[in-house]
C-alpha cells in the first residue's frame, strides 16, 4: 500500500495535489502542534474539507500533544485512520476504543527511539502500527535504516498472529530506501517528498510501488 504524504504538497491547491496520486491508497496527512513537535501544519478544518475533495481515505498522522484530547475530532471528520503517538497519549487503550467508536481506524506511532516491546498488549487494540523512520516534525530527512529491527519485530507479530495490524513507516522513503523497507516487513509506505517534488507525482508514487513489490 501507497500513503502519500501531502505535507510536501502545495497547501494552496490541496484538491489538485490529492487528484495527481489518484492511484494512492491512503492519502497521508500529517498534523502538526508546534509542540510535541517544533512544527505546525494543519488541522481539523483543513482536514474536513479535503475529506470533500478526494474519495481517497484519508490518514491521518497526529503529531500533538494530549491526542487524548483531540483525535477523535478526526475520526468524526471522516478520516479512515487515525494515528497517535504513544509518547503523547495518556491513555492509549481507551483512545483507541474511542477512535474506533467514532468510525476510524486506530493508528499508533512509534517514534524512532521509542521501542515496541512494551508496547505489545497495548497494539492489540489498534488497526495500524506507524513507525517512524525520521525524527517526527519534517519531510525530506533521511532514512533511519536502525528502525528496520522494530518493523522485523513487529511483522513477526503479525505473522505468527500475536498482533493483526497494517504496519506502515513514515519518513525517508525514496527509491533507495523503500525496496530494504519491504523486505523488512511494511506493509504501508508513507513518502512525501519523494512523491510531491517528483515533475509527476502519479508517476513518482507508482514507481515507488514497483520498487516495493520486488
Ligand atoms: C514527518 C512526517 C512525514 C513526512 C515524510 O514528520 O510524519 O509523513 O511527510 O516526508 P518524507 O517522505 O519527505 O520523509
Ligand atoms: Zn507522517
Amino acid at each position: 500500500m501507497m500513503a502519500p504524504s501531502i505535507l510536501s504538497a502545495d497547501f494552496a491547491r490541496l484538491a489538485d495535489e490529492a487528484a495527481a496520486v489518484a492511484g494512492a491508497d491512503w492519502l497521508h496527512v500529517d498534523v502538526m502542534d508546534a509542540h510535541f513537535v517544533p512544527n505546525l501544519t494543519i488541522g481539523l478544518p483543513v482536514v474536513k474539507s479535503l475529506r470533500k475533495a478526494t474519495d481517497i481515505p484519508l490518514d491521518c498522522h497526529l503529531m500533538i500533544d494530549d491526542p487524548d484530547r483531540w483525535a477523535t475530532g478526526y475520526a468524526e471528520a471522516g478520516a479512515h485512520n487515525v494515528t497517535v503517538h504513544v509518547e503523547a497519549a495518556h491513555d492509549p487503550v481507551a483512545l483507541a476504543k474511542d477512535l474506533r467508536a467514532a468510525g476510524a481506524k486506530a493508528g499508533l506511532s512509534l517514534k524512532p527511539g521509542t521501542p515496541l516491546e512494551p508496547y505489545v498488549d497495548v497494539l492489540k487494540h489498534y488497526d495500524t502500527l506507524l513507525v517512524m523512520s525520521v525524527e517526527p516534525g519534517f519531510g525530506g530527512q533521511e532514512f533511519m535504516d536502525e528502525v528496520l529491527d522494530k518493523v522485523r519485530t513487529a511483522r513477526r507479530l503479525v505473522d505468527t498472529g500475536h498482533l493483526r495490524l497494517v504496519v506502515e513507516i513514515d519518513g525517508g522513503i525514496n527509491e533507495d530506501t523503500i525496496a530494504r523497507a519491504a523486505e523488512a516487513g511494511v506493509d504501508c509506505f508513507v513518502a512525501g517528498s519523494a512523491v510531491y517534488d517528483a515533475a509527476d507525482p502519479g508517476a513518482a508514487l507508482e514507481r515507488l510501488r514497483q520498487q516495493a513489490a520486488r
